[in-house]
């Protein structure tokens, strides 16, 4: 396997429409993005891939091109799309964007010509025609159904009149699909990709590209499966037909002029030995492999995923890829369990995936934490919401715009109140300018996370290497450096021998210690329960951090954690400064080694965050405390690279 420049690298998912809008018409576009490529190389991002930006009349937001050699007005037009890409590469980003060959616009020259042409005129021919069946053809052709909802076939009204032809889309009736045994078509998309390659693009994300070849006689589906978005259908006729590995072969020998620049394959397909194929090396330079974000946050699962990714790309002796998150499929926090939990697994699993070796996209807003956004039936736009005829809300819940800054909507993301998709109010407390300036959030932990993985030398080697974990826990080494740790149950678990946490947050200065506090307090009185999160600080030899209460204008300090040296390791203590004391106190080599952070001097090096976590139960009068035993690996809700000491 050759090494290139996107053997290690991380890509981040713009979703334009989402990201920031520099024009003020509510709908993010590319010279917004251009403002924020600062933001993106301190995130340690190498390269953008860009949703659609084409012509297009956006009856799936992009996914349906009318030109696909030029940039819609929306998004700035091509001067914008020029402008992003000089200045991410000056700031040594690469810029990737989607293409779409498995249809075009029902806009698009070539479908208009086709409805204007009679039935089997070389203008039909572009796209996939028949006569129905039953008679008078009343019936489509065959029983295929929409990814969307509905019917594939649409017919269509002939010149005289009459009800004519069918013509097929596996998506919206607004995207027809393209009949790629016709060579017109072929040549089309090698136009397309020259006139973008040579502009400067460095690649592109190749959208259904599991999809284009369709089966001789296109047979009837034995399975329908209409309400499944997307998923990994190996059985499936409309997919991953055998004649679509030679459209890739032709795609990669364009590419073969143009050795920088890369070809990314959307494909939904779940068997290994059918998704290598695709990898070949004559085909696609990665394939987007789904197992992991499909995996459930449970250890046998991820590491199914895992082992399963791996094999795929190891078949084809290609790059393995990783992803949790895109504009497609529910936001993990909210996948994962939603609220707190949720946010913690999300993290976690965010861990593992910068952890792996290969190629790692990340869509915007994740490293945010952002849920989904349960948005009211009138503020619905996805194509899918009305095609399954109001049985599935479709995929705006993962598409609402990024909150930069401010405490109200839009959050920076516009200076027009009125977005395509309304920003919650809860998004005050998730914006860019709030995680910026809290070491303990998300953003803040990503950010660590990929310098970590960026500096450290065994995230890019190849291998991974399974160490032996409890029930519920998953262990591995990253070619031969750093050791990841998960615990996905429950309970603490106990840590091997000889090892010790370290932190994703900042590296404290030699001989310092870092650590962060979030406690649960409960006033017996009142019955309420609060969270508190602590921030260290330095205080006259000793540390100690204050507690904040959440959710409220105004923080007011409400508790305090000590945190005081103890043979060597940080001990905490959090008083609140009411009527209950909240805290546990570890004591000695009995402490909680994940939760206790030495300096460099100790010889461990600050790798991953930690959160302190307590709770006491409202009414009890013993408050039980969720510190995990000592020498535990994290619960759930923590998550950690590992070290030798
Ligand atoms: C891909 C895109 C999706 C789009 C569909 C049709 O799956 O990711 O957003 O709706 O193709 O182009």
């Amino acid at each position: 396997m050759t090494t290139t420049w996107w053997s290690h690298a991380l890509f981040y998912q713009v979703y334009p429409r989402s990201f920031r809008d520099s024009d003020g018409d509510g709908v993010g576009d590319l010279d917004g993005v251009t403002t924020k490529l600062d933001y993106l190389k301190a995130l340690g991002v190498d390269a953008i891939w860009l949703n659609p930006v084409m012509v297009s009349p956006m009856a799936d937001n992009g996914y349906d091109v009318a030109d696909p050699r030029d940039v819609d007005p929306l998004f700035g037009g091509i001067e914008a799309l020029d402008r992003l890409t000089d200045a991410a590469h000056r700031l040594g980003m690469k810029v990737t964007m989607d293409l779409v060959p498995n249809h075009t616009s029902s806009q698009h020259p070539w479908f208009q010509a086709a409805l204007a042409a009679s039935p089997g005129s070389d203008q039909r021919e572009r796209y996939i025609f028949r006569d129905g069946s039953g008679p008078g053809g009343i019936h489509p052709p065959n029983n295929w159904v929409s990814i969307f909802g509905g019917p594939a076939w649409t017919r269509v009204v002939e010149a005289d009149g009459n009800p004519g032809q069918w013509y097929l889309h596996l998506f919206d009736a607004e995207q027809p699909d393209l009949n790629w045994e016709n060579p017109e078509v072929f040549d089309d998309l090698e136009k397309t990709l020259r006139f973008w390659l040579e502009r400067g693009i460095d690649g592109f994300r190749i959208d259904v590209a599991h999809g284009m070849a369709k089966p001789p006689g296109l047979p009837d589906m034995e399975v329908i499966r209409a309400e499944v978005l997307l998923a990994d259908m190996d059985d499936d006729p409309r997919f991953n037909n055998e004649g679509v590995h030679e459209i890739h072969r032709r795609i990669r020998s364009v590419f073969n002029d143009y050795p920088d620049a890369v070809a990314i394959g959307e494909v939904w397909v779940y068997d290994n030995e059918q998704f290598s194929r695709y990898v070949r090396d004559d085909e696609l330079h990665l394939g987007f492999n789904f197992r992991l974000l499909r995996a459930k946050f449970d250890a046998v699962d991820i590491r199914g995923a895992i082992e399963n990714s791996m094999t795929a790309a190891a078949m084809a002796d290609a790059v393995p890829t990783w992803t949790l998150a895109n504009h497609d499929v529910d936001r993990e926090p909210t996948r994962y369990g939603g609220g707190p939990v949720g946010q913690a697994r999300a993290r976690a699993m965010a861990l593992v995936m910068l952890a792996l070796p290969g190629a790692v996209f990340i869509y915007n807003g994740e490293e945010l934490g952002l849920p989904n956004v349960e948005l009211p039936d009138e503020a619905l736009r996805d194509p899918v919401w009305e095609r399954s005829g109001h049985t599935r809300r479709g995929r705006d819940a993962c598409r609402v715009p990024v909150p930069w800054e401010g405490d109200t909507p839009p959050f920076g993301f516009s200076d027009n109140t009125d977005t395509w998709l309304p920003l919650p109010r809860e998004w005050a407390e998730l914006t860019v300018e709030k995680q910026l300036d809290d070491p303990d959030s998300t953003l803040a932990f990503y950010r660590r996370a990929i310098e970590l993985r960026h500096s450290r030398p065994e995230f890019s080697g190849a291998v991974i290497e399974w160490l032996e974990s409890p029930a519920d826990g998953l262990t591995f080494r990253v070619s031969g450096g750093a050791v990841y740790a998960l615990n996905a149950g429950a309970r603490s678990m106990v840590l091997p021998e000889g090892w010790s946490t370290a932190s994703c947050r900042r590296t404290p200065p030699p001989g310092w210690c870092s650590t962060s506090a979030s406690v649960r307090v409960c006033t017996q009185t009142r019955r309420q329960s609060r969270t508190f999160s602590a921030r260290s600080q330095r205080h006259d030899g000793a540390h100690s951090a204050r507690a904040y209460r959440r959710g409220e204008e105004q923080t007011r300090t409400l508790a305090t954690a000590r945190l005081a040296q103890h043979q060597g390791r940080v001990a905490a203590t959090a008083v609140h400064r009411t009527k209950a004391r909240v805290d546990a106190q570890p004591g000695g080599q009995r402490a909680h080694p994940h939760d206790l952070i030495r300096g460099d001097s100790a010889g461990v090096q600050l790798l991953c965050g930690v959160r302190l976590r307590q709770e006491t139960h409202c009414g009890q009068r013993e408050h039980t405390t969720h510190w995990d035993a000592d020498a535990g690996i994290p619960r759930a809700d923590g998550n950690h690279f590992l070290i030798q000491q």
